[in-house]
């Protein structure tokens, strides 16, 4: 057996799976968001940790064989967040997470101080609030006394897994969006620290995703009833293991996943490309592997936006019915998903969403349909990246909320113009970060090996021509509408 730490923003998941690749248990506990302004948002770490050890406790309570054979343990986790601490290895301040935007300053400073170009040359990544150079500099800034303090610096799974086994390090897939690392060398880049004021000496030592960095100390296997001998592998970033999870560790692969936000993500195995910092190029968590990703910052979250504003009382599938009477390009409506800004392609921050072309004889079911389509097209904005890069995208796996609706997928089949594959039992990246500790453990001789088993595939949708062909034209009609409406938001 092994187990997946998936250490959210809203919740931490623990996923329990046997070597056959049978998920056997699942139990989750959530913890708030601090938003104390504007803007912020923070976490206290002591609540990954004490929640993390509530819910393997509860695992190993309801699992009816002996815990001595759970045998690895690794992590997912939420991006970017920036846990700082002191010489004795305690937290200086609350965590502040990727989806703070406080840092717009520093964003600039970064540019001023390093420079665009060397930036992408460096980190192969824009940069942008999410990323945690912009908070270390935010820290360095308002709170000097206790920069002065910092030891080292975590990522929010690292510090999860120091405080489970006691050792320190990060490891590629998440060290890859601090925009301090060499992104195609894996190596902390000294250049980077120097020129924006980071000392080096902050930066964990760096190891592989399925590297075995020690077993759990006595004290957390005695809370939770698991063995002490359980080996703990460093694990990956929430992306990086969503894409272990759905098998994308190969040449053509790529993943569409609607959460709040969406993704698009494609396998990469040269260290060489240039996007121009059009969209992030991080490592996988796959050895010396990478992957593209193109990010909507609102995608399921627009759908949410529209019931709670619209049809605050009823359920999603009422929401929904009746949107297969719709054609497609919903009477001529047009939505753009820009509620919180955009990241991908645009890096925009101040642009907000559009209804375009309302008529008075339009429903409610309409507006939603140009929702879906709207969501779509911003992530084939990241799909026609990859395409005009030369990657050949004929099929896509979708996971996360977009994936639970037939016709939102064929909507994902006739705009991205593939065939979408839906998986069996999707666990998201809680299931990647198993993946890794099965790999890790040597349970499996190859990475595919374990994908093979641990990964189950659904229906698959094509993209039917005489759609494709039409929503071609409107997308053309999307792409307009951002430089139309910049302006209002300036
Ligand atoms: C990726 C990003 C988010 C977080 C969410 O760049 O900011 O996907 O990883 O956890």
């Amino acid at each position: 057996y092994v187990i997946g730490v998936d250490l959210g923003t809203s919740a931490v998941k623990v996923l329990l799976a046997r070597q056959d690749g049978e998920i056997i248990q699942e139990v989750s506990k959530s913890y708030p968001l601090l938003q104390p302004q504007t803007g912020y948002s923070e976490q206290d770490p002591e609540e990954w940790v004490e929640k993390t050890i509530e819910a393997l406790k509860e695992l190993v309570d309801h699992f009816d064989d002996e815990p001595s054979k759970i045998v690895g343990l690794s992590f997912s986790g939420q991006m970017h967040g920036l846990v700082l601490l002191d010489d004795n290895k305690n937290v200086l301040r609350n965590s502040i997470l990727w989806n703070d935007t406080r840092t717009t300053e520093q964003c600039k400073q970064i540019y001023d101080r390093a420079g665009r170009d060397k930036v992408l040359k460096i980190t192969k990544n824009p940069v942008l609030e999410g990323f945690t150079l912009t908070k270390l500099l935010w820290v360095k800034e308002h709170e000097p006394d206790l920069f002065e303090k910092a030891n080292v610096f975590l990522l929010p799974k690292d510090y999860l897994r120091y405080r489970l086994t006691g050792h320190i390090h990060s490891e590629y897939s998440d060290a890859a969006g601090t925009l301090l690392l060499e992104v195609a060398e894996k190596r902390w880049s000294e250049e980077m620290c120097e020129l924006v004021g980071i000392p080096h000496s902050i930066c964990p030592p760096l190891v592989e995703s399925h590297a075995c960095v020690g077993t759990l100390t006595s004290e957390v296997a005695g809370l939770t009833g698991l063995s002490e001998s359980t080996q703990v592998f460093a694990g990956a970033a929430d992306n990086a293991c969503g894409a272990i999870g759905a098998g994308i560790i190969s040449n053509g692969s790529t993943l569409c996943s609607i959460g709040t936000s969406g993704v698009v993500l494609s396998y990469e195995e040269s260290k060489d490309r240039d996007f121009s910092g059009d969209i992030h190029y991080f490592n996988h968590a796959q050895e010396d592997a990478f992957y593209t990703m193109g990010v909507t910052l609102s995608a399921g979250y627009s759908l949410s936006w529209f019931k709670e504003t619209f049809a605050a009382s009823e359920s999603f599938d009422q929401l929904l019915a009746g949107l297969a009477d719709v054609p497609i390009g919903a009477k001529g409506l047009l939505f753009t998903p820009y509620l919180v800004g955009e990241r991908t392609p645009h890096a925009d921050s101040s642009i907000r969403s559009s209804f375009i072309g309302i008529d008075a004889a339009h429903k409610r079911i309409d507006f939603a349909r140009a929702v879906l389509e709207g969501i779509t097209f911003s992530l084939q904005e990241s799909v026609e990246i990859f395409r005009n890069s030369g990657k050949k995208i004929d099929h896509i796996i979708s996971i996360g909320g977009g994936a639970k609706n037939e016709m939102w997928l064929q909507i994902q089949a006739d705009i991205f113009n593939a065939t979408i594959v839906k998986l069996a039992n999707e666990q998201g990246p809680a299931l990647g970060a198993a993946i890794l500790a099965a790999y890790g453990s040597g349970l499996f001789n190859s990475l595919e090996e374990c994908t093979n088993t641990f990964i189950k595939y659904d229906k698959s949708y094509d993209p039917i021509p005489e759609n494709v062909e039409k929503y071609e034209r409107l997308f053309l009609l999307y792409k307009k509408v951002y430089e139309q409406t910049k302006q209002l938001n300036d």
